[in-house]
């Protein structure tokens, strides 16, 4: 069986092999996800207290050494907090994403827009360009990326997802879950464990807006029955191709699944401390 679900297993891993590597999909494969047209609900729940998410706050549980975090810090998200539970990892990436790194990386960012828009071809649209209905902005994109770009950050912390989460109720717009879930599935008590790690997602998500991106090689048949429809009001599931990986077989018309799961709004802290007080005596 997979040792996903292992310590040991992803430390070795990410001593042995620093290079970034992306499950399933790059960013760019997924970055549609984060506009309002899918973190929306439908109009057809009761969203009467629902707005268009302001997503600037992320978490990303199991981040590994994957691009995800940059690509959405260059689509511009304030604030991008990233767990794992690999202290290699973690170290190996805070060492990587260091002040420096940040101050670099949003200079390129503006000197290729500056370029862009000196060769008058149009810039790529940032997300903040995208979620037209929360960040409309008569500004021009270089100077919109000047503004949205102070003090935006992306940190690293060790944490197991499956246990309780030190970070305070409502601190998250959003939490995205790229290969991560499916790893814990490898555990043989993944059932709770996947039951944890949900309950403690939908504490930390904002009560009105917040929303979970998962991303998994497993479709819904498989992993509805994972989801507690208490904690969620919604929950939506779409396919993504499968990237064509050169070396590797590529079946054509394989596809990953993304599920989006809206928060149910007015539960408070109760159902969630329920939940996870119900899992400490299993
Ligand atoms: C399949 S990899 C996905 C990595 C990354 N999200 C990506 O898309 O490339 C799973 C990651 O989750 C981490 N992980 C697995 N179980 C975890 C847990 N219980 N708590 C925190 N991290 C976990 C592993 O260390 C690994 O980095």
């Amino acid at each position: 069986m997979a040792r996903y679900d292992q310590i040991d297993y992803w430390d070795d891993r990410y001593a042995n092999d620093t290079q970034p590597f992306e499950w399933y999909q790059s960013y760019s494969g997924i970055r549609h996800f984060f506009t309002p047209k899918y973190l929306q609900q439908s109009k057809n729940e009761n969203t009467s207290s629902i707005t268009c998410p302001h997503i600037d706050r992320a978490l990303i549980v199991g981040c590994g050494n994957s691009q995800l975090g940059q690509g959405m810090l260059g689509d511009g998200f304030k604030s991008i907090t990233n767990v794992d539970f690999s202290s290699v990892l973690i170290k190996q990436m805070t060492t990587k994403y260091s002040e420096q790194w940040h101050r670099e990386f949003f200079k390129r960012q503006r000197e290729e827009k500056r370029l862009e828009k000196e060769e008058g071809s149009s810039p790529k649209p940032s997300l903040t360009d995208l979620n037209k209905h929360t960040r409309l902005s008569k500004q021009s994109p270089a100077k919109e990326v000047n503004k949205t770009t102070i003090g935006n950050k992306m940190t690293f912390h060790w944490h197991d997802v499956a246990k309780k989460l030190e970070f305070p109720p409502e601190s998250f717009d959003l939490i995205v879950c790229k290969g991560t879930l499916d790893a814990i599935l490898c555990n043989q008590n993944a059932s709770n464990k996947v039951k944890m790690m949900l309950s403690e997602c939908h504490r930390v998500l904002d009560d009105r807006h917040g929303v979970m991106v998962i991303v998994s090689y497993g479709a819904p048949d498989e992993r509805m029955d994972c989801f507690d429809n208490v904690l969620w009001s919604e929950i939506k599931s779409y396919t993504v191709p499968k990237p064509f990986v050169p070396g590797q077989n590529h079946q054509v018309g394989a596809e990953h699944h993304v599920y989006i799961l809206f928060k149910r709004a007015g539960l408070g802290s109760a159902s969630p401390r329920h939940v996870g007080a119900e899992l400490a005596v299993l």
